[in-house]
């Protein structure tokens, strides 16, 4: 049995919490939250301890794993003390708010001799693995170009107050979504990017962190990509994505349906599968990991390889020039 702890009962928290109940082989047996009213509602609804402060969570030793749900710059501080008591982790993404936190990272899972793996979400959802596997088959030919929008009305009050405080948020639009956009993307391709160009768009009264972000990539493999993630807009646009191959195109969107057009303009919705969970299926990922002793399916490395991607695209807004990650 694989024994839980949560850190962090907020939005995604409370995601994490319903979905580790659901798995053969785990139980949610603690929270850690500094806002009382989580503290009670987890007691309430999951019947589990709950901490004010993640130190004493960490300190239980039938504690085998973590999952950290906290806003982004604490990310890095609560992986490394956990991993330092014994844990493995699953934490959020953006894994944490610069490279140089996600190496401190890697080396604490290294020297801890623990799992750590990060919450790029995508990676579960059907239409994501399903593009993966059909870009990586060839029956499409070669993929040349790409586009990806992902638009959200992140806005209060349906966000806490953290999202707009840079003390506590790793950066807006690009860091918040667009984390999401260039993990999918590299996975799918299966590259690397090679360069990125960048620019971004501030609302006034949140001057500090960036509520859209468009960029363009170049990758190793000769593919090129458009980039538009919004999160601090005043409304939702579109959530889809289309990369055209040689020999047909590929058009999906996050949650919905994936389609492949033919050369003769042909298009067949795909079969998807049965509908889950996402997070559920992440979660049950984390869990077999450590069950079985085997590697996570999205670890510490590859985090590090999208954070590198968003700093690029971070110094590319900012200087107006072209950057190599
Ligand atoms: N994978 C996804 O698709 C996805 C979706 C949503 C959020 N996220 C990520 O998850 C993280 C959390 O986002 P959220 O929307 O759940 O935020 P949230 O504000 O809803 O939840 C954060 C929780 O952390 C608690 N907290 C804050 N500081 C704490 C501390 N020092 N110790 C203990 N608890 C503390 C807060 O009280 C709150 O309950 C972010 O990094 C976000 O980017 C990922």
């Amino acid at each position: 049995m694989v024994r839980v702890g949560l850190v962090g009962g907020g939005s995604i928290g409370h995601s994490h919490a319903s979905s580790v109940r659901q798995i053969e082989g785990a139980q949610l047996v603690a929270l850690a939250d500094i806002a009382e009213p989580v503290r009670q509602k987890f007691a309430q609804e999951f019947g589990i301890l709950t901490y004010p402060d993640y130190p004493s969570l960490l300190a239980q030793a039938e504690i085998d794993a973590v999952i950290i749900g906290l806003p982004d710059r604490l990310h890095c501080p609560v992986t490394v003390a956990a991993l330092a008591a014994g844990k493995h982790v699953l934490v959020e993404k953006p894994m944490a708010a610069s490279v140089a936190e996600c190496r401190t990272m890697v080396l604490a899972a290294a020297r801890a001799n623990r799992k750590l793996m990060v919450g790029q979400a995508h990676h579960f959802l059907p239409t994501i693995r399903k593009a993966r596997e059909i870009i990586q088959s060839g029956t499409l030919g070669q993929p040349v170009f790409l586009r990806d929008a992902l638009i959200y009305q992140h806005w209060a009050p349906k966000r806490q107050a953290w999202f707009f405080n840079p003390a506590l948020a790793g950066g807006g639009a690009v860091i918040a979504t667009g984390v999401h956009q260039i993990d999918r993307m590299r996975w799918i391709l299966g590259s690397r990017e090679r360069t990125v160009s960048a620019s971004w768009s501030h609302r006034s009264d949140v001057p500090d962190l960036e509520a859209i972000g468009g960029w363009f990539v170049r990758y190793e493999n000769g593919c090129a990509g458009q980039f538009l993630s919004g999160s601090h807009t005043a409304y939702t646009g579109p959530h889809e994505y289309e990369i055209l191959c040689t020999r047909g195109i590929l058009r999906g969107t996050s949650w919905g349906k994936l389609e492949a057009i033919d050369e003769a303009g042909v298009a067949q919705e795909l079969d998807l599968g049965e509908r889950k969970s996402h997070i559920l299926e992440e979660d049950r990922a984390f869990i077999q990991a450590i069950a079985r002793d085997e590697p996570v399916p999205v670890d510490g490395q590859w985090g590090l390889e999208v954070l590198r991607v968003i700093e690029a695209v971070y110094e590319s807004a900012r200087s107006g020039k072209e950057v190599h990650v």
